[in-house]
């Protein structure tokens, strides 16, 4: 098509230092390639909300059709974002929300689900009791809070204790040093709940390190293909729980803006369940 058939989509990243927002970004670009007027622009703020921040009002100063954004932390992307709303940009952000109501769609999984199933499955395979350690996503971004919300709800009233319980930023290198912590606190554990894939494998690095990865169970989210799957399918992972990247969905939202069309104001994408035991089989849907 002509310049004037263009559609400019601009997408702000938070850290595409993760697997997981790599993915996001491969899933927009995948999607956008069947489309060619479309052209999108990405910006990866490498995990720094101030550079997010500028990167949304560089996309708006930019005029593009439409603003993507996935932000890492709720409260300070709530008014750039409300503002390129009020501008008159379609907005849909992407799995971590931001406050308020001030964008067009918010496209992502439900955490406080993902978080409820976990803890279900945890319940069981505990028998009801034991002594878990939680390892937090970063507590100013939505996920996080949802996904301990939820699991602290499934486990409430039986006898599992959460007896070590950090923040580590969503991050590896951190849930190991986390993990270091609590193994030099706790003689026994018997699970690692993570709220990230990368965190629980950095939990697990930091156990065999102490030479206990025998002693207790990890469980993840995220169950990317080449990543939470495959250290459930190798047994380094007793279960990870998928976390849709929502990439693909946000073009075709994006699409359907652009011809006029309504859209909701949340698209939830749904989640599976990863043990060993239907890993092979492709999971088991998250009711
Ligand atoms: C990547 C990530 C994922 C997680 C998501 C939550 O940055 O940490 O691992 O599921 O963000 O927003």
């Amino acid at each position: 098509g002509g310049k004037k058939d263009r559609f400019v989509i601009g997408m702000s990243q938070c850290n595409l230092g993760e697997p997981w927002r790599v993915q996001m970004n491969a899933d927009i670009a995948a999607a956008a390639k069947e489309h060619p007027e479309i052209e999108v622009i990405f910006k990866d703020a490498q995990n720094d909300t101030l550079k997010q921040r500028a990167h949304v009002e560089e996309l708006v100063a930019a005029k593009v059709d439409v603003l993507f954004v996935s932000p890492k932390e709720a409260q300070p992307l709530t008014e750039p974002v409300g503002k390129a709303f009020d501008a008159g940009i379609p907005v849909i952000v992407l799995d971590r929300a931001v406050l308020g109501e001030r964008f067009t769609t918010f496209i992502g999984a439900d955490n406080k689900k993902i978080g409820r199933a976990a803890g279900e499955w945890i319940k069981k395979v505990l028998g009801g009791k034991g002594k878990v350690v939680e390892l937090k996503g970063l507590m100013t971004s939505t996920p996080g809070q949802d996904r301990s919300a939820g699991f602290r709800e499934a486990i409430a009233g039986s006898e599992i204790e959460i007896a070590f319980e950090a923040d580590m930023k969503w991050l590896e290198p951190e849930a190991r040093k986390e993990m270091d912590s609590a193994l030099a606190r706790l003689p026994k554990i018997d699970l690692v709940y993570a709220h990230n894939d990368p965190g629980a494998h950095g939990a697990y690095l930091a156990a065999r390190a102490a030479g206990r990865e025998k002693e207790m169970k990890f469980v993840g989210i995220d169950a990317l293909p080449h990543e939470g799957v495959s250290y459930v399918a190798q047994g380094i992972l007793d279960a990870t729980f998928q976390y849709p990247t929502g990439g693909r969905e946000a073009v075709e939202t994006a699409l359907r803006i652009r011809k006029g069309e309504k859209v909701p104001k949340t698209i939830t994408l749904g989640s599976r369940r990863f043990t060993k035991d239907d890993v092979q089989k492709g999971g088991e849907i998250i009711e």
